[in-house]
């Protein structure tokens, strides 16, 4: 998906748009936040990753993933020659810490998800991957979990989205999930060095390939790319 700015007016609006976040009192999570955490990377990324929410660490530094997720994420990054820094923008579906890191509530997912939405206009990437069931669910618009989700690339409003597990999941659990995660982040090194188009989607016939289009899930029609989620 192509959009009419330059790369820098996108950058500029992105800032902008983070200035903005940093304020932000829109829901409950604000009042027990240190930092809002926008996002960090390249505002110009082919590769989108966005997680859950912030947890002590990001709360404390601002910046998404610096804990042992983090730790992990940047190690499945480089595995595939990617930095965090370089070509990839990571961010998450709410930009304050859930007290006690509890999951994200719906209601709190409804109030962040304009913030994640104009990112994704934005920064515009060939890629997004989402870690874990909150990003993935909200994305392709299904309650189906991440366990089935995962293992393929879908074709996602005019680029791939790739849904795998939440780098927690591999910390905690067998070492076949980090082996899962890496097979997905295969899938991510291909398409993003082009091995793998648009025009071949890994998805199967009756996975949920684009969010279905549903008349109430356009919440803000003048968001013209992205009639995202619900
Ligand atoms: N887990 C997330 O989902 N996001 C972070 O930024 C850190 C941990």
């Amino acid at each position: 998906m192509t959009t009419q700015t330059s790369p820098e007016e996108r950058a500029s609006q992105l800032r902008a748009l983070a200035e903005q976040a940093s304020s932000c009192t829109q829901c409950g999570l604000s009042g027990g936040r240190t930092n809002v955490v926008f996002g960090y990377g390249d505002p110009d990324a082919d590769l989108m990753i966005v997680g859950e929410g912030p947890g002590q660490h990001e709360d404390e530094q601002g910046l998404p993933f610096v804990g042992r997720s983090g730790q992990l994420l940047d190690q499945l990054l480089g595995e595939i020659d990617l930095r965090r820094e370089d070509n990839v923008y990571i961010g998450n579906v709410v930009k304050c810490r859930p007290p006690g890191n509890r999951d994200p509530r719906q209601d709190e997912i409804d109030t962040c998800k304009d913030y994640l939405r104009e990112q994704l206009r934005l920064i515009d990437p060939k890629v997004v991957v989402t870690l874990g069931n909150f990003s993935s669910k909200l994305l392709l618009r299904t309650e189906t979990g991440i366990t089935k989700l995962r293992g393929r690339a879908y074709e996602w409003w005019g680029r791939f989205l790739i849904p795998t597990f939440h780098p927690a999941a591999a910390l905690r659990g067998s070492a076949s999930v980090l082996e899962a995660m890496r097979a997905d982040f295969g899938l991510v090194a291909d398409i993003v060095a082009g091995r793998l188009r648009p025009e071949e989607p890994t998805a199967s016939p009756d996975a949920p390939a684009e969010p279905p289009a549903e008349p109430n899930s356009f919440a803000e029609p003048a968001v013209d790319q992205l009639g995202l989620f619900r």
